[in-house]
């Protein structure tokens, strides 16, 4: 079964997250450069939140993955995601219909690995 990951991470955690993920065998990556705010509605903590809302820098990650790796993903981005202070982030989890690896017409997992 294909899952898809779709994260919002903080910018500055990219570089190391993308290395872990790779070790952990995700063969691909999508990601954009987003704003966003979460419960807190991009107040810091002592800040105290109010009705304007502060859109703050995130990285959004999207990612493909053959269930089997699901587990060991989600935790690596969790692992090194964390800042310890709200704002660290979120994942979603997403069923996947199916993939389709243009050049050769694979489909299914076979087009993701
Ligand atoms: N329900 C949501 N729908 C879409 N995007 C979200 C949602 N919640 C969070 N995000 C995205 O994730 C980013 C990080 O969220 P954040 O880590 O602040 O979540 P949180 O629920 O407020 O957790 P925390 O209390 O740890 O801060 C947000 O800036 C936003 O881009
Ligand atoms: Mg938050």
């Amino acid at each position: 079964m294909l899952k898809k990951i779709e994260c919002f991470i903080q910018p500055l955690k990219l570089d190391s997250l993308k290395d872990a993920l790779i070790d952990a065998g995700v063969e691909g990556i999508t990601i954009s450069e987003v704003s966003g705010f979460g419960r807190q509605r991009g107040y810091a903590q002592g800040e105290k939140p109010n009705r304007n809302v502060k859109f703050l820098p995130k990285v959004k990650l999207e990612i493909v993955v053959d269930e089997e790796i699901l587990d060991d993903v989600t935790k690596t981005i969790v692992k090194l995601a964390a800042t310890g202070k709200f704002g660290s982030g979120k994942i979603f989890i997403l069923p996947v219909e199916d993939a389709i690896r243009i050049r050769t017409k694979e489909s299914g997992i076979s087009a993701i690995t």
